[in-house]
Parts: C-alpha cells; structure tokens; sequence
C-alpha cells in the first residue's frame, strides 16, 4: 500500500520539524490502558455490552464504522474521569507522548458537557487540564491552548449554559478558545449561531473554530465561516467539492485542521493517499496534520505525519511549508511564531 518509503532519515526530519498540533479531543487521548485502571479506581461501572478487556476494546477500536460508531465509545470512555487528578493524568500522559513526538505548540480540545452531564463540575475538569498544561509548559516547553467544544447534539440552549459557567476561564484566559464537535450531519452550523455570538460579543480575542466538513458537505463548512465567524475549520476535508469556497480558504488563510489516521479510521476515506491534499496545496489552503483522538485511531501526531508521507512523498520544502503553515495558523503571539520557525 505504501508508495513512498518513510526511512529512517525522514523520520528523523519530520520528527525535528516544529510541529503544532490543533485538533486533538483530550478525551480522545483516553485509551485502554487507562480507561480500565481509572474505571476501577472510580467504581465506574462500564455497560454491560461493553468490552471487558483490553484486547478486545483494542480490537473493537479497529472496527468502527463511522462517525457515530465511534462517538458512542468516546462518551463509554470518558465516563472514567471523575477526580480532577484522572483530567491531570489524562492531560499529562498525552503532552508527555506528544513532546517524544517533536511537538511544540498543542491547542488542545475538551468537551465540558460530557463531564457535566455526569455530575462532574467543569471547574473540576478545567483544573485538571490546566495544571498539565502549566506543567507541560514548564517543564516540556509546549506552548499550549485550551479550546471549549460544544456538543452539537446537545441543545444550543445547553451550550448557551456551558458558555455561562465558563465565563470566569474565558476571562482569566484560561480558555482560548471555542470550537463545535460531535455528530455533524444531524445538527448543522446555523444551531449554534447564538453560542458563537455570545462569545464573539463578550471575549473578541478568543479563538473560533468548528469541526465541519468530516462527514458533512461542503456547505457545512461555508455556513460556518459564514454564521459562525470562525477562522479555522476542523477537518475540512469535503472541501475539495467546492471550488469557490478553496478560493476563499486559501484567500483568507483559514486553516484546516486535518487528521488522517482519524479520517481512514471513521471511513471517511478508505485510504490516505484519496485525502485531497495535493489540491489543497495546489489552491495554497493551509492545513495542519493532527491526531484527533489518537487513543482511539492508532497514532499521536508523528504518525499522521508519517503517513501522509508514506503516501504523498513531499520533498523537504513542501515538508517545511507545511509545518511553517501550522506554526502561523496557531492562536499564538508573533513572538512566539518566531521562536517556532
Ligand atoms: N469528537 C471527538 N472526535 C471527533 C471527531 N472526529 N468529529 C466529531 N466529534 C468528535
Ligand atoms: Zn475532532
């Protein structure tokens, strides 16, 4: 399957480049190997058709079948962190895995409202990431973001209560950012105008994003820069149906945040190589190459990156303008950017 060889060499190289990761579920970095342990240490007990074992969750991880098959995983999963502890380990574990992977800037995604809804208060899940993120500041020299995703199948009234309670952390800059996941297709861009509003209206400064155009068509993403006001668009990937709208993109530089491995896992594409990179790269949109929820698709950030060489085989400056691209595209001062590149 695979075109172009990844050697050691090139390895090596993508490993060294200043790689920025900005689509990555905290989440989503739960993986087995922690979700029995903490299920354990928090009495949490799993469904009854939910597999018992590590092998066999491994395995039922390499089957999904789309997005949906594996949301209803994801929220199985994370209903193991309870104690702010479980958040900091969580969050500790993936910037340790992320920093051997040559990472240098993480923008990393929570879902309070799938921990609120379970009792869980999200000053307890906020703290927890924070105090990792400090740490992997400190001590790893990961600049990081903390972006608040909303739940698209969750009313937009559950959203606007979300925002609410978060206001004290988008105030002190603890949060950065807002962006929109969950399942697409069944709950468009234009139902949470509102949401995106009220944050546009009280915090101007925080970063827009959504999840749009993974299973959706490309009018879900042109409905989001258009209703929501984002400058970023997570995935992105059914853009390629829509000329005028790469125009735009490549225009305007509004970065896609695209995920490979998480891409052939959901079926979205059987395979790398039919991601449309080449054209996004021909229109000059700017992307970045991310893990999504890696605990759950089989590789943090180097190994999408080393995938998509496998099956595209850039030459070193293409390989350089991508990541240049990922480092100017991230919610970070000037400053910052130029320690990066
Ligand atoms: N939540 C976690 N990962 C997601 C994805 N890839 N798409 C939508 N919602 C998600
Ligand atoms: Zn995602």
């Amino acid at each position: 399957m695979s075109k172009y060889e990844c050697n050691h060499h090139m390895t090596g190289f993508l490993k060294e480049l200043p790689k920025c990761e900005h689509h990555v579920h905290l989440e989503g970095t739960l993986g087995p190997d922690l979700l029995f342990p903490l299920a354990a240490r928090n009495n949490v007990q799993l469904p009854s058709h939910f597999p018992k074992d590590v092998e066999s969750l491994n395995k039922r991880y390499s089957e999904f079948t789309d997005l949906q098959d594996f949301l209803n995983f994801y929220y199985i999963g994370m209903s193991v962190l309870i104690q702010e502890q479980d958040f900091f380990d969580l969050a500790w574990a993936y910037f340790t895995k992320a920093h051997a992977d040559g990472l240098h800037h993480a923008e990393t995604f929570f879902d309070p409202q799938g921990h609120v809804e379970r009792g869980v208060s999200i000053d307890v899940v906020v703290r927890g990431f924070e105090r990792a993120a400090q740490q992997a500041e400190k001590e790893l020299g990961i600049s990081t973001r903390l972006i608040m995703c909303l739940l698209r199948h969750l009313p937009p009234k559950d959203g606007l209560a979300t925002i609410e309670s978060a206001r004290p952390y988008y105030k002190a800059g603890t949060i950065h950012g807002l962006g929109l996941d969950s399942a697409e297709k069944p709950f468009p861009p234009h139902l949470f105008e509102e949401c995106y509003k009220a944050v546009r209206d009280s915090f101007p400064e925080v970063g827009l994003t959504a999840h749009a155009g993974e299973e959706g068509g490309p009018e879900f993403i042109t409905n989001s820069l258009d209703l929501l006001n984002v400058t970023r668009i997570d995935h992105g990937v059914n853009s390629f149906q829509d000329e005028d709208l790469l125009k735009r993109l490549a225009k305007n530089q509004t970065l896609l945040s695209l995920c490979p491995l998480s891409n052939v896992k959901l079926q979205v594409v059987k395979d790398v190589s039919e991601l449309p990179i080449q054209k996004w790269l021909d229109f000059g949109v700017p992307f970045s190459i991310n893990s999504d929820d890696p605990a759950y698709f089989g590789g943090y950030i180097l190994d999408n990156y080393i995938m998509v060489h496998t099956r595209f085989g850039f030459d070193l400056k293409t390989w350089c303008k991508i990541a240049a691209n990922g480092v100017n595209g991230s919610w970070i001062s000037d400053a910052r950017k130029k320690e990066l590149l």
